[in-house]
């Protein structure tokens, strides 16, 4: 855990505090972002955290312990830092690069290349093309990725990333974003996170704390800030589509229900006829004896006579259970339908996500729900 206890930073007597008595508790496992504009504070208060700069005044804790009383080299190896200017070693290759601090921990070889290699696959980067490599013959941001993999290559329990994937084409950004969210499931680093970006922001922080002139603004979870921002400031920063911004933070699986209506392919219209009755609905969701979806029949057909797989119709698009309910809104509004199915990646049916639902969803976290 790292807390930050009535933080300040002055450059200078005459200047005002580059941080502001800043008081946060980031908790075990938990990212914490850093957002606000450019010239608040950010970096300031990251260098403060692995002792790069000295506070002005106040306390910073490490697992109860005040971090003055450690020796920094022995600090900073518990900590991956990404740098905001990325500050590769220009002379070193980028195996050595990334290699800095297992051989400062005199890992044996075999292990540092073993990890050198999946980090660089990790990061998107061929070792085989890059690892003998040196920074000047990179992109920018193919240079913050070894960056970023330089700061994760001892597994620091402690992660300080400024703008990480600032330099990165939007692409890139979403995959490395992804990969960096799944890694974080399985590790559950404590890790300290400067964005501009407050979409960014969103996705990857469990706590985002906005800042602004050295002063801590807003510090709450990433659903808080969004239905209830601290005040005009908070609002600007997250523009103006603040509802749709909170379905892109819940999954699929969180709202979806039982379909109400389902059939076997191998039924009878007659059968499903007595069983649907009058429920309401106009799909009928089609499954074989695996619960694969097939597709579905249309309700309007149910005084046929005949076997339910002759007039099964394909559905046009289905959702997985981590798809976000702004994106299965968005699959919904393209093929002009009231409700998607969810499947698992074998098309076996987990639930179906119906328009309401998320216009409840919606609403619920009006109230701040
Ligand atoms: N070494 C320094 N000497 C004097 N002033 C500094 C120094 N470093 C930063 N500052 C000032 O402190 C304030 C906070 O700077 P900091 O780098 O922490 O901002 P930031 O939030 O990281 O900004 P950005 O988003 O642009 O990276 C700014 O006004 C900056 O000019
Ligand atoms: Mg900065």
């Amino acid at each position: 855990m790292i807390v930050l206890e009535n933080l300040k930073k002055k450059y200078s007597e005459t200047d005002r505090p580059a941080v502001n008595n800043l008081n946060l508790k980031i908790g075990e496992g938990e990212t914490c972002v850093l957002v606000g504009p450019s010239g608040c504070g950010k970096t300031t208060t990251l260098k403060m955290v692995n002792r790069l700069i000295e506070p002005t005044e106040g306390t910073i804790y490490i697992n109860d312990k005040d971090i003055r009383e450690e020796d920094p080299i022995t600090l900073r190896r518990g900590i991956g830092y990404v740098i905001q200017e990325i500050g590769l070693f220009p002379h070193m290759t980028i195996y050595e690069n990334i290699a800095t601090v297992p051989r400062e921990l005199n890992w044996e070889e075999n292990k540092i290349k073993d990890k050198v290699f999946a980090l660089m696959e990790l990061m998107d980067l061929d070792p085989d093309i890059y690892s003998k490599r040196r920074p000047g013959n990179l992109s920018g941001g193919q240079r913050q990725r070894v960056g970023v993999a330089r700061a994760m290559a001892a597994d620091p329990p402690v992660m300080l990333m400024d703008e990480p994937f600032g330099a990165v084409d939007p692409i890139t950004r979403g995959r490395l974003q992804d990969e960096f969210l799944n890694m974080q499931e399985k590790f559950q680093k404590t890790i300290v996170f400067v964005t501009h970006d407050i979409n960014e922001a969103l996705k990857m922080g469990t706590k985002i704390a906005v800042m602004k002139d050295g002063k801590l603004v807003q510090y709450s979870t990433p659903d808080e800030l969004l239905s209830q921002p601290e005040n005009e400031f908070v609002e600007d920063l997250i523009g103006g589509d603040s509802t749709l911004k909170r379905l892109n933070l819940i999954a699929a699986r969180e709202k979806m229900k039982d379909p109400l209506l389902t059939a076997f392919d191998d039924e009878t219209v007659e059968e499903v006829r007595e069983r649907v009755g009058t429920k309401p609905g106009n799909r009928i969701f089609v499954i074989d004896k695996n619960n694969h979806l097939l597709g579905y029949f249309p309700k309007v057909e149910l005084k046929r006579e005949g076997q339910v797989k002759e007039f099964i119709q394909p559905l046009k698009t289905t959702i997985a259970d981590f798809t976000r309910l702004s994106e299965a809104l968005s699959e919904m509004l393209d093929v002009g339908e009231s409700s998607v199915c969810v499947v698992d990646e074998d098309d076996v049916l987990q639930g179906i996500v119906e328009l309401q639902d998320i216009i409840e969803a919606a609403k619920s976290r009006d109230k701040g729900e």
